[in-house]
């Protein structure tokens, strides 16, 4: 029994479901109800195998007990936003073709970009950007958004953070608004936070040796990985801020990647958004 976390259009499930098919059966998980519409005819195949549910992955342990599951053999997450919610305009994650800015995986929240970009104060913008996006102009990116406002396209926005940000300073590999908008991604979806939440939850639903992968995309990700199974592996699942340990001091986990596994130089040709990704597993131990 395995759970994609993340199931997007349905990639890494196949993969999963390939090997464990007869037999195993896979659950997946995204909040996105574009995912699973898709997901689910990729993976029509594979029959009663497979369960898709939406929901969010901070939820898993509820998400298997309302399927009378109570352990899993692995768990994935392929972390961020997918090439199918990049690529459709109309969902505002990209900068390169106009959309709204709307950036909800989920679209039955309310909080979108735009409420952000066009509705906070100046300050609280650019504490934003530079917490989210590590963007070291975030003052006067932020200043200039709030100078333009209101500002109703990805677009225009992407413009407004390029002119905010002096030319002898734009990344080389990256478009300059790449970090404000991974910020504003960032809170949009309660990502981080989310993220915090669902790792030591993974790790608790895991089975004796049952794994958990977790691929990122970007340092923030890979910072709260690498911190949370270091917490998990140590015997306490205290979360930034909280004094408490929540598991009794109890080790869940042993690290299997010191570092983390990165793309070969042939994988980021063939995939060039892999060029970033960093792997980190661990597998459960004292269940
Ligand atoms: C990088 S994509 C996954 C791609 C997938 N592995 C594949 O092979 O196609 C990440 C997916 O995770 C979903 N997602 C991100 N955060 C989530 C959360 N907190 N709960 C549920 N799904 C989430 C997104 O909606 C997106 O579809």
């Amino acid at each position: 029994m395995y759970v994609d976390a993340t199931l997007g259009g349905g990639g890494h499930a196949e993969a999963i479901l390939d090997r464990i098919v007869p037999g195993g059966r896979l659950i997946g998980i995204d909040r996105d109800e574009q995912a699973l519409e898709q997901a689910s005819r990729r993976l029509e195949r594979f029959g009663g195998a497979v369960t898709l549910i939406r929901e969010n992955f901070a939820a898993i342990r509820a998400v298997l007990l309302s399927q009378g599951i109570d352990r899993v053999d692995g768990v994935l997450f392929d972390l961020g936003a997918s090439t199918m919610q990049f690529a459709d305009p109309q969902r505002g994650f990209s900068f390169s073709v106009a959309g709204p800015l709307d950036m909800r995986m989920d679209r039955r929240q309310r909080l979108t970009a735009s409420e952000l970009v066009n509705g906070l104060a100046e300050r609280d913008l650019a504490d934003l950007i530079w917490r989210y996006g590590e963007e070291r102009w975030s003052r006067r990116i932020a200043r200039g958004i709030v100078r333009a406002r209101p500002l109703a396209t990805t677009v225009e926005l992407a413009e407004v953070v390029r002119r905010a940000i002096p030319r002898r300073a734009w990344p080389r590999t990256i478009h300059p608004a790449t970090r404000t908008f991974q910020a504003l991604r960032i809170a949009v979806n309660d990502e981080l936070s989310n993220l915090d939440n669902a790792i030591p939850a993974a790790a608790e639903v895991l089975r004796e040796a049952g794994r958990l992968c977790a691929i990122t995309f970007h340092s923030l990700e890979d910072r709260t990985i690498k911190h949370t199974f270091l917490r998990l592996s140590r015997g306490c699942t205290r979360s930034p801020g909280s004094s408490a340990c929540t598991n009794g001091g109890k080790r869940w986990l042993r690290v299997l990647t010191k570092k983390p596994i990165t793309p070969t130089p042939e994988e980021i040709e063939r995939n060039p958004r892999a060029r970033s990704a960093k792997l980190r597993a661990a597998e459960r131990i004292n269940t």
